[in-house]
Order: structure tokens, then sequence, then C-alpha cells
């Protein structure tokens, strides 16, 4: 590794052009996504040659003469020629961005967005021998995920050389982690890393609280860590807790499920917060007992069935709503404007293949994703995954229908009461 200063910054120019890159093309392309590089047999620079900082701006066509030459010092092969270069500075389907100092193009990012799909793909990344080691290929990158992200993007795709130390590296401090590989992916055969980030976290018109993420202790407790960030969310002065984490559960189980402990009811939920002072809503779209289907064993179903039973008289004596329809994204949309928050059953079958019921928190919502804080984190290193959670409208009308019976409910929380 070579030396490099932690604190230099570079001023990233944000730019203004990130709506034009909606109701994109197909791009016509093989793939040469980053290609192998060339040696450069020269030490790197390690301090900044001027005083200015590099800026990052969008790519123009007078640019083409300078990225044809860093393509050539950057790359040993599957370089980008002229007419490739002209080819994707007019086109829209793109984020092309430049970095440059005095007028010097020190280095560039372009990555394709594809129709139809919530990805992004990182194209070319280079930087020439002039501006490395000094944060330009982070700052190209960061502004690119900024832009992508901006036109409707969740997710940033790369392939690079296995070989190619850098670049990994600085993928790997940006958050990117290798979900597969490709042999003899590139001209000289050589293998690729697949890389992914997630790239959008929080929704553009987010809920005005913010709602604190509690990752469940337990594989049966997705309902209360649901309920507790709901909770947290309204009130300062709930305190969300393991002891608590169980309590709601015994509260609101439904003591059988298909396999493992019970799981949380919906109005066992909305029972257990008025409780704690909160108002509740339920929405069902049945008005048969709920997860009956799901054990088996007739002493099972009819314990499930007698506390769907009890839950509901418990409502009706407290005055909870239980109102027996579907709900709609406007609605939940019109909750969170309101100041409620609403948790939502989905079946996580399009998550991990599994057909499990599972609470998740409805943090935000925007024109094309439903945002949620989802208790279960898979990744103990990033929690942020688990965090805004975008969930694509489309996708949110069929994981938000769980089992045969296609049960779709959600309970909507709102302030404590004062009174
Ligand atoms: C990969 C490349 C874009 C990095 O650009 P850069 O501007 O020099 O990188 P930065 O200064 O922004 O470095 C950011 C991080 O990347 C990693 N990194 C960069 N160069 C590295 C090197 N030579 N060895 C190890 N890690 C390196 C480090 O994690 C670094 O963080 P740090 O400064 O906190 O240690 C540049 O080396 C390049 O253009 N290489 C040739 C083309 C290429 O490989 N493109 C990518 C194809 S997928």
């Amino acid at each position: 590794m070579f030396n490099r200063a932690k604190d230099r910054r570079i001023f990233v120019q944000l730019l203004s052009f990130f709506n034009a890159f909606d109701n994109v093309a197909e791009p016509q392309f093989r793939g040469v996504h980053c290609r192998p590089v060339a040696d450069l047999h020269m030490p790197v620079a390690n301090a900044f040659p001027s005083p200015a900082s590099p800026q990052i701006r969008a790519v123009t066509a007078a640019d083409v003469p300078a990225l044809h030459a860093l393509e050539q010092v950057c790359f040993d092969g599957d370089r980008l020629s002229r007419r490739r270069l002209r080819h994707w500075v007019a086109a829209d389907n793109r984020v092309f961005l430049v970095a440059e100092r005095a007028g010097q193009l020190l280095g560039y990012i372009l990555v394709l967005l594809r129709r139809g799909t919530r990805l992004a793909r990182l194209y070319s990344l280079a930087v020439g021998p002039a501006g490395r080691g000094q944060g330009i290929g982070r700052a190209l990158l960061a502004a690119a995920e900024e832009a992508s992200s901006h036109s409707g993007r969740l997710f940033m795709r790369l392939e690079v050389a296995e070989g190619n130390e850098a670049a990994i590296a600085l993928y790997q401090q940006q958050g990117y982690r290798t979900f597969g590989s490709y042999p003899n992916y590139y001209e000289d055969d050589g293998n690729a890393l697949r890389m992914q980030k997630r790239i959008r976290y929080r929704p553009e018109n987010l809920h005005r609280l913010s709602v604190p993420w509690y990752g469940q202790t337990t594989e049966f407790t997705c309902g209360p860590a649901a309920a507790m960030m709901a909770m947290a969310a309204l009130s300062a002065d709930y305190t969300p807790s393991v002891s608590e984490e169980l309590s709601l559960w015994r509260e609101a189980t439904t003591i059988f499920m298909a396999s493992g402990h019970g799981g949380c009811h919906p109005i066992g939920l909305a029972l257990a917060m008025r409780a704690r002072g909160f108002d509740c809503a339920v929405y069902l779209n049945q008005h048969t007992p709920l997860f009956v289907d799901g054990v088996r064993a007739a002493a099972k179903k009819a314990v499930v069935q007698q506390v769907d039973a009890d839950y509901r008289a418990n409502a009706r004596a407290q005055k909870i709503p239980v109102i027996e329809q579907e709900f709609t994204q406007v609605q939940l949309q019109a909750w969170l404007e309101e100041g409620a928050l609403a948790l939502l059953l989905i079946s996580t079958y399009r998550l991990d293949g599994k057909k499990v019921p599972h609470w998740v928190t409805l943090t935000g919502i925007d024109e094309e994703c439903l945002y949620v804080h989802d208790p279960d984190s898979d990744d103990e290193y990033n929690p942020l995954d688990s965090q805004y959670l975008p969930i694509a409208r489309d996708d949110f009308a069929r994981m938000s229908l769980f089992g045969k019976e296609k049960l779709r409910t959600a309970v909507v929380v709102r302030r404590a009461r004062t009174g």
C-alpha cells in the first residue's frame, strides 16, 4: 500500500441533471466492465500537485480526446474506443462524470442505467497516474452513486478483475459486497468478481419521524421488534428492550405457527400497544381466524382459533377498530403523512425464498418504493441494510399477501394518547 493522506477533501459539485435519466432506453453493449488494468510501472502521486481541489462535473463531448488518452494508460485491454466514448457521452441512459483539476482530466466514471430494473451498473472507472491515491476514485464513485440513486436506482453492481487489488479495496471500503463471480470474463480470460451495494437508503420524502431501528433477538419476535420501533418513534418516553420484546410477544403470540414458536397476531400486537397507551387500528382482509392453515395438527388449529377469537373479543371490548378490508398504498402514504406508523406483515418468500410471515415497520414511501425497517438483520456488520429497506411498490403488492388465504394485514399506530 502506498502512502495516502486520509484527510484530503474533493470538492464534489453535485449536478443538477439527475432527473434527466428516467425513462432510459436499453443500452446496446457487450460487457467490457472494469477491464484488465495497465501496470503503470510508476509511483502514484501522494500529494496534490496543485493547491486547487479536483472538481467533479458532467462529461462533455470536448472531453473525448482526454478520456481516450486515459483509457490507454489505465487499461491493458477491452478499452473503450473513441466511437464508444462519443456514444456514451451522447447517451442519456447513463451517469458519466469526470474529475478535473486546473483543466486537466484526472479520471472518469461511467454508470449504465438499464430500463426496467432498479440496478445501476458501474461500467467503467479510471483515475490516471496524476490523480491516484488522492481520493478521486472514491469521490467519483460517491457522486455516481448519488446520481444513480436520484434516477431511481436502488443497487449498484459491478464486475472487477479478481486480481485488481486497488479497485477491490476501493469497492469494499465503500460498502460493496461480493455476491458471485464470472469465469473467463475478460479478453485475457481473467475471472471477474461480481459486487453489489445498495445505494439508496432513505426515501426522498421520508417520514417526518425518525424511526430508530431495533434488531429482533429471537427468530419469532419480529412483531414485537417492529412494534417497539414504531412506539419509540412515536413517543420519546418509550424505550425498547429485550424484556419489552419478550413481553410483547407473550401478549400478542398466536402460540403456534407452521414451525417453531408462534408469531404475532395483528390484533394481539394492537392490544399490546394499546396497553402501552398507543392508539391502534387493524386492517385485515379476512374475517376467518388467521394463521390456522399454517398448523397441521387439529389440536394446534383449535388453539390458534381460540387465540384469534380471544384477541377479536378483547379488541371489541377495548374499541380497537378491526377493519375487515384491504388497505391500499394510498392509505399507507396518508397514514405516514398524518404522523402515524404502520406495522406490515410480509411474506419473506421474495426476500429469501422462505414462506414465513414477517413483521416490518413502514418508515417511508415515495413514487417507486415503500421503505421499511426490517427487524431481521441478515448481516450484523451492516445494519443499515435493514433500515429504510426499499421495496418496489409492485413487489410490495405481492409480498404483502401471506399464505394460501392471501392474508393482507396492517396495524396502524398513532401517538400515545395524552388523556
Ligand atoms: C482503482 C482506481 C480507480 C482507484 O482510484 P484512486 O483515485 O487512486 O483511489 P482513491 O485514492 O480514491 O482510493 C480510495 C480507496 O481505494 C483503495 N485503494 C486505492 N488505490 C489502492 C491501491 N493501490 N492499493 C490498495 N488499495 C487502494 C483504498 O481503500 C483507498 O482508501 P484509503 O485512501 O482510505 O486507503 C485507480 O487505481 C484506477 O484507475 N485503476 C486502473 C483502472 C481500474 O482498475 N479501474 C477499476 C476497474 S473495476
